[in-house]
């Protein structure tokens, strides 16, 4: 790398990283059985290949509309349900969910006109899955853990004027206000935790492309890890901005 720049940039990157993008096998932790959406989209699809690597980690639920690639689909510690509706979870369908301590999602839908859309699928289906979940298949004695992939620039004040897409942003915080209080009603069973990254890098983009620089940005691999580590081990802070995620490990 001979531009000075590119080269200082890329310092400053690796001094920010506290540890290396992958998940940690967490040695106190009961091994895991985890639910996942979103695993067929850009940020699931590093979440789910983490959680497939994590030795902590027995056994992936995916909830998808359709089937994962290949390059995942045959490893035995998968299992994927094919879900026409996610507004709603049959008997059978907790019943085979039965024993997962954590759901992590990164199901959601990108800008879009339609909100109506918009808001069955951010807020009906995460809230649908929340409350599905909550006390129905966690192991006796355990709170299950909802980890929720939103992002930077959702906007939970309902009422502050927005310059830009402010539907989708309004829709996404009122998302996170749901999760929240839906979390604060029911400690005793859940624990809900929100990741905000910004822009989602592919790996190894933020060493080469400056351009990211004018916008908050993270690499799918740190922001999967960072997940997969809230999903087996929680943490005391609910919610995960950007500059946190790349700045401290999970705890
Ligand atoms: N990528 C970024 O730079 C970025 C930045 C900040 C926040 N985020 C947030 O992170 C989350 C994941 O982003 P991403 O980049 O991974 O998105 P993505 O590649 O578009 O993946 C979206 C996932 O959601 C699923 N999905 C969307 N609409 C659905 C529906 N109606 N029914 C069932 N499944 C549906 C998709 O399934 P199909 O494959 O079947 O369509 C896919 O698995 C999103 O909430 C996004 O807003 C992303």
């Amino acid at each position: 790398m001979t531009n000075p720049v590119l080269r200082c940039y890329a310092a400053i990157q690796i001094a920010s990283w506290d540890h290396p993008p992958q998940t940690s096998n967490w040695t106190d932790i009961d091994q895991m059985k985890v639910i996942l959406t979103g695993a067929t989209g850009f940020v699931g699809l590093e979440v789910l290949k983490q959680c497939l690597q994590n030795l902590s980690i027995t056994s992936v639920v995916v909830l998808a509309r359709r089937e994962l690639p290949a390059t995942v689909s045959n490893n035995p510690k998968l299992t994927v349900k094919i879900i026409t509706d996610f507004l709603s979870y049959s008997d059978d369908l907790i019943s085979d969910l039965r024993g997962a301590e954590a759901c992590i999602w990164t199901l959601g839908k990108p800008l879009s006109s339609d909100n109506d859309i918009l808001r069955e699928v951010c807020i009906g289906y995460t809230l649908a899955a929340l409350k599905a979940l909550d006390k129905a298949v966690a192991p006796a004695g355990k709170r299950f853990r909802f980890v929720y992939c939103s992002g930077r620039l959702a906007e939970r004040d309902q009422n502050k004027p927005l310059y830009f897409a402010q539907d989708y942003r309004r829709i996404r915080g009122q998302v996170e206000n749901e999760i929240v209080a839906y979390g604060e009603d029911n400690t005793d069973t859940i624990e809900t935790f929100i990741v905000r990254p910004g822009v989602v890098l592919t790996k190894g983009m933020h060493l080469s492309c400056v351009a990211f620089r004018v916008t908050p940005s993270i690499p799918v691999d740190k922001v999967a890890s960072q997940m997969v580590d809230l999903a087996l081990a929680g943490s005391k802070r609910q919610t995960w901005e950007n500059s946190r995620m790349i700045s401290e490990r999970i705890s």
